[in-house]
């Protein structure tokens, strides 16, 4: 008897939720796919709708995002320098959570995820979200081929949906409403990696630009387009009058790869990482 009504009450709880959202701002897509992944698997399990709210460009960061408890939502971010981009985590912050449920996910490029995951899951309760999950997951490295090659690979994808499941079983009472730690420094004291360069010296890449080869550019403006922080210009895509966050959105999805960063220091950062992260297989860390 006690089943049954634990069961009726786990049925009607569930049925409060009408709709799972995968957020993101993705510049290269890797981001993008592991939260699709897990809200697909989630909203397939539960029997409900599914859509995604693409936050990269400036354009889109317009809207004022607003939920409400009868949502969940699948929230992800790359990890810049350890923690989450720290131009655009301002726009975070203007979530309004309402209640919504909320799963904080952070993917990585095989070197660390630092802070960035704490950072993200207090950003959400700050928003107003209820936070029951969250996860960092290696993509492959902006700057990189190699680093984190691929990645997320046929494997990852797999880990996603296998921790949508645990998600809903979390959701449906095994678990509901716990506590969960997850690694990082307290907010105040979360501090930002220092990328050096091959001698070993910290580099400042800030005010470091992409290049446009002309020979391969056909002016089509996708870079343009798509660049989160719409820092080139359209009349003349190698021109890149704005500030430039080094997602490599242009430099990776450029149909002609025509962008490319040829600064030393930044090449040089590049090569250490590789050098140093690209042998070891990071694995995705699931907390809930
Ligand atoms: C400016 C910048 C800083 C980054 N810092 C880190 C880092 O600290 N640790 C790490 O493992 N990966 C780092 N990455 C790699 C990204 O976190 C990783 O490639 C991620 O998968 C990119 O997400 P996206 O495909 O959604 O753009 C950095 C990338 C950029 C552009
Ligand atoms: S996306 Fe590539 S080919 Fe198109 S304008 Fe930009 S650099 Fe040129
Ligand atoms: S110009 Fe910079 S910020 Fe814009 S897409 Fe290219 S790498 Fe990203």
């Amino acid at each position: 008897m006690k089943a049954r009504f634990t069961l009726f009450f786990n049925n009607l709880y569930m049925g409060k939720y009408t709709k799972v959202t995968a957020l993101y701002f993705s510049p290269t897509h890797t981001t993008k796919k592991v939260v699709e992944q897990i809200a697909s698997s989630l909203a397939t399990i539960l029997g409900i709708g599914c859509g995604s709210l693409d936050i990269t460009t400036p354009q889109s960061r317009k809207q004022q995002i607003t939920f409400n408890s009868n949502d969940i939502v699948i929230f992800g971010s790359p990890v810049y320098i350890g923690r989450l981009p720290n131009l655009i985590s301002p726009y975070f912050k203007t979530f309004v959570g309402n209640g919504a449920t909320a799963v904080a996910v952070v993917v990585y490029g095989n070197r660390a995820y630092d802070d960035a995951l704490a950072e993200a899951r207090d950003i959400l309760a700050s928003d107003g979200f209820e936070c029951i999950a969250a996860a960092a997951f290696v993509g492959e490295h902006s700057f990189s081929r190699i680093l984190g090659g691929g990645r997320p690979d046929v494997a990852d994808l797999e880990t996603a949906s296998r921790y949508a499941e645990r998600i809903y079983e979390k959701l449906s009472g095994n678990g509901a409403g716990e506590e969960f730690a997850v690694p990082g420094n307290p907010a105040g004291s979360r501090k930002f990696y220092n990328a050096k360069n091959g001698s070993g010296s910290s580099i400042d890449i800030r005010k470091v630009k992409p290049l446009t080869d002309k020979g391969l550019c056909t002016g089509c403006g996708y870079c343009a387009a798509i660049c989160p922080m719409g820092s080139i210009n359209p009349a003349d895509c190698s021109d890149v009058p704005g500030i430039c966050i080094k997602c490599c959105a242009c430099v990776k999805r450029c149909p002609n790869g025509a962008k490319y960063f040829a600064d030393a220091d930044y090449l040089s950062h590049k090569q250490l990482l590789e050098e140093k992260f690209s042998a070891i297989r990071k694995e995705p860390e699931l907390y809930l």
